[in-house]
């Protein structure tokens, strides 16, 4: 089957300045399209092509791995953000302080790992079968659906998602994130509808 460009649920100009619209041409328009189009090259003629994303995810290697992993992680990035962000819902807030101390301690121990990860990467916010949550650094198109983990929040660390609108300051971008995250989202990815 063929991977299609996932949609936006804002318009490209929604997230600035935190985001801006140029970041989102090039970040969602180009370096998104060009793993999804990688994807269904690589996958013609091979076992993965019948495939849905996730499980090319779980299962694939080498270069078919990193170009779906890339569609997985922004897809699940990009549909992660919100223009007018929803408040921590309460039983998310109890169990983020139950597994870190508070939603500050969440954040903080989550900033520090996006801004810490070495090179490019995704940090994720997990749960686990029993659903603990805990943070999750990943190298590369790293995903924690191979570990057994549930994805809930990811923030991308990579260059790409930063560079034109702060440059090097990878900080910078970690701190306009929080202004972004769509809680309601992540208390979905959680507890479900
Ligand atoms: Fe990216």
């Amino acid at each position: 089957m063929l991977h299609e460009m996932p949609t936006l649920p804002y318009d490209m100009e929604a997230l600035a300045p935190a985001m801006s619209k140029e970041t989102l041409e090039y970040h969602y328009g180009k370096h998104l399209q060009t793993y999804i189009n990688n994807l269904n090259r690589l996958i013609v003629d091979t076992p993965f092509e019948g495939m849905s994303l996730e499980e090319i995810v779980r299962q694939a290697e080498g270069g078919i791995f990193n170009n779906a992993a890339q569609t997985w992680n922004h897809t699940f990035f990009f549909q992660g953000l919100a223009p007018d962000q929803p408040p921590v819902s309460e039983r998310l807030a109890e169990v983020l302080g139950r597994d870190f101390g508070s939603v500050e301690a969440f954040k903080e121990k989550f900033t520090q790992a996006a801004v810490g990860l070495f090179g490019s990467g995704w940090v994720w916010l997990v749960a686990d079968e029993k659903g603990f949550l805990s943070v999750d650094s990943e190298q590369n198109a790293g995903n924690p659906m191979r570990k057994g983990l549930k994805p809930l929040l990811t923030i991308d660390v990579w260059e790409h998602a930063y560079y034109i609108d702060y440059r090097n300051r990878r900080a910078g971008f970690v701190e306009a994130f929080w202004k972004l995250v769509d809680w309601g989202k992540v208390d979905e990815n959680l507890f479900g509808r």
